[in-house]
This record gives C-alpha cells, structure tokens and sequence, in this order.
C-alpha cells in the first residue's frame, strides 16, 4: 500500500510538472475533465487527441502507464506532436474476443493476431458507444480472410455480421479486406460485432478491424442508406467478396459456383466532392470478370464477356441499381437496373451519388459470377 501510494505521488508530480510545462492548451488532451490522481478518465472522450503510430494505426496519446491500463501499446516516438511532452505516446489499443471497445479507434483482431485462427467459434466484440454527439461506427477492414461462401453464396461456415445498431449490416464472408460498413448506433445501446467461424472447414482465418466512432457532424457520416462511404474523389468500388478469381466450389446444380454472396441489398455511397455534378461508374479494362452479376460466364465468348453487349437491363434477380442512369449521353433503356456480364460506362445525377447492390438468395444460375468492380470519376459541373 506504501508503495502504490508513493507511486501516486511521482505520478501527481510529473502530472503536475507536465501541466506547467505545456501549459493550459494542451492540458486538454491530457488532462482532461475530472482528473483525479492521473486522467485515465479523459480517454475515450471528444477531448482525445488522436495519434498516428507505427504501421498507421490511429492511437490515442497517453502516458505509457494509461495506454496499459486500458489494454494498449505504446507505439512511434514521433506521434503526439500536439502533446507534444516526453511523456506522452501513441497509444494503439487491440482487442480481441469477449472483449469491449470502450475507446475511440480501437482494433479488433482475431486470436492469436497476427497469425491466423484455424477456426471453431463465435467471438465478439462489444462497441460502447462514446457520447451522444456520437451517431455511427465506422467498422474498417484492414483485413478480413474468412472461409469463402458456398457455390451458392451462402455464408454457412464463417460468417461477419453486426447487432444492436438501427441500420442493416449484411452477413458476409470471404475476402474484404480493404472494404468497410457503417452502422448507426442505437442510442446508447452497443453495438456487438460478431464473426463466427465453423471448425468444420479448414481455413486459415484472420481479422484486422478498425473501429471508428463517428461524430453526428463528422465530415464523414455516412448519410442515411448507405452501408459503405467511400470519400475519395475517384477510386473503385467493388461488391462485398468480388475478386477475378473464380470460386473453388460448385455450387447445389453440381455446376461451377459464384463468389457473389446472396441476399444482399445495400448501397454503397460516395461522397460528393466540391464543384462535382455527377459521377461516372465504369468497368475497369483488364478485368473481363468485373461484371459479372448474373447469368453463365462459361456461356458467353471471352472477348465480348464484361462489355456492353452483355449488359441485360430486365433485371430482377441480382442486379445493381444506379439511379438516374444515363449511359452514352441518354438515359439507359430499361431504367436504372443493370445485370448480366457486361456494363456500359453510367452516369448518374443522383444524390448522394450511389450504388445499390441486390442479390437474392438464389445463387444457382449465376455460374461462375464474381460480382461486380466498377471504378468511378466524379465529373466537374458544366460552366
Ligand atoms: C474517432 O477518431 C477519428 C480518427 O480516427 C476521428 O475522426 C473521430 O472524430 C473520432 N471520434 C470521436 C467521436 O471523437
């Protein structure tokens, strides 16, 4: 008892002698509100001061001895330039199953990280929502290996999904890395992250999540509607385990099975940049496979598959919705709904500029589909 109490008073000291030191402007960021013996209590609130460690994750300065306190690591000695003290480091917090997220840009990885999880169990994370001036979590995958779905497009062995939150966050499974989702939060319930996995496949699994709070005025709320927000000006867009590669399963018929994951309805969003009128979604050359939404790849010529020519527009199984479509300087025929192994370059007013992705849960005669990878420009409004 000695001991801790004189460790308290060192503490208290350098506190006190830190505080002089920076001054009232950045006691802020380490001292906080409510600060008792050391301010522990001030992280996790708006007050933080976010931080850019080691291999670009995103901490939050602390002392070396909160940052173990609350299950971090301390990282990158030219982090926390605000701070600005020797004392102050980035603190990068990782949790993993059972666990809860009680801070802003925590990371959520799978046992054992980095190596991979051989499978066998459901494991979650539970996400406290900071403050009521806080309205989404923004969930990044950094990676996100899990079993591939069946040829049918089911995610039966593994799957990643989200409860608690008012918004609708698909099961999906496979390879995301480099994908992301945003939940509104519901109030002040949490938000549980789930990924199960089934020991009954052998996979090498791994995870690497990035959970942001996201601020109700936050330049990067997601509006309402939009599972994902992309925010570059350009940049591509892909559906949820798209990838060139065709799936290694067959699907219930017994004939080649889809990467696309069924039951889906979402849309993925981009975020208007200053000046833009309308954006334009293409099919990136070099990928014959990047459309490729319904119907059988096996059937139709190479040289015409991902193109124009096989572009169906009466869609109503699995198809992607972009509203007010235009496609060669006039609306597109049929609407706003494109389907089948090719697209035509589409252009769309609409705000905010989006893409609705729909598959039923019929994946049977979608033989050998990938999905869909579109890359998209913003188009300046005309002067
Ligand atoms: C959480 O951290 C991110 C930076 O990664 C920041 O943009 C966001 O505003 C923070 N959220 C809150 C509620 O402070």
């Amino acid at each position: 008892m000695k001991i801790v109490c004189k460790i308290l008073l060192i503490l208290k000291c350098i506190l006190v002698v830190h505080t002089h030191i920076i001054g009232s402007a950045s006691s802020e960021v380490i001292g906080g509100r409510n600060p008792k013996w050391f301010p522990f209590y001030s992280i996790g609130r708006f007050a933080q001061d976010t931080c850019v460690g080691t291999n670009k994750l995103i901490g939050t300065c602390t002392l070396a001895l909160q940052c173990s306190d609350i299950g971090g690591t301390t990282t990158g000695a030219t982090a926390c330039s605000q701070a600005n003290t020797r004392q102050a480091s980035c603190c990068i917090v990782t949790k993993t199953c059972g666990s809860s997220a009680d801070y802003n840009n925590t990371y959520f990885v799978n046992s054992g990280y980095p190596q991979t999880f051989p499978g066998g169990s459901r494991c979650d994370i539970r996400v406290t929502r900071l403050g009521s001036d806080v309205c989404q979590l923004r969930i990044d995958f950094l990676e996100f290996t899990l079993a591939q779905p069946t040829g049918d497009g089911l995610c039966s062995s593994d799957y990643f999904g989200v409860s608690g939150g008012s918004s609708p966050v698909p099961r999906i499974c496979g390879e995301n890395s480099g994908q992301h989702v945003y939940v509104d939060f519901s109030g002040d319930h949490p938000i549980t992250i789930t990924v199960a996995t089934s020991s009954s496949v052998s996979f090498n699994r791994r995870w690497h999540f990035h959970l942001q709070q996201i601020g109700c005025d936050s330049p990067s709320k997601a509006p309402s509607g939009c599972l994902q927000y992309w925010m570059d000006k350009s940049g591509y867009v892909s559906s949820f385990n798209y990838a060139s590669a065709a799936s290694g399963s067959t699907n219930s018929i017994g004939v080649q099975g889809s990467r696309q994951i069924a039951s889906l309805s979402y849309g993925a969003c981009v975020k208007a940049a200053p000046g833009t009128c309308s954006i334009t979604w293409s099919r990136p050359t070099g990928d014959a496979f990047a459309f490729t939404v319904t119907g059988d790849v096996g059937a139709i010529d190479p040289a015409i598959l991902g193109t124009a020519a096989v572009q169906e527009q009466m869609c109503t199984t699995d198809y992607v919705t972009i509203p007010s479509a235009q496609q060669n300087g006039v609306d597109a025929l049929g609407g706003d709904r494109f389907c089948g192994l090719g697209i035509d370059d589409t252009t769309s007013i609409s705000r905010p500029y989006v893409i609705y992705t729909k598959t039923n849960a019929n994946e049977m005669t979608d033989i050998g589909n990938r999905g869909w990878y579109l890359t998209y420009t913003q188009n300046m409004c005309p002067v």
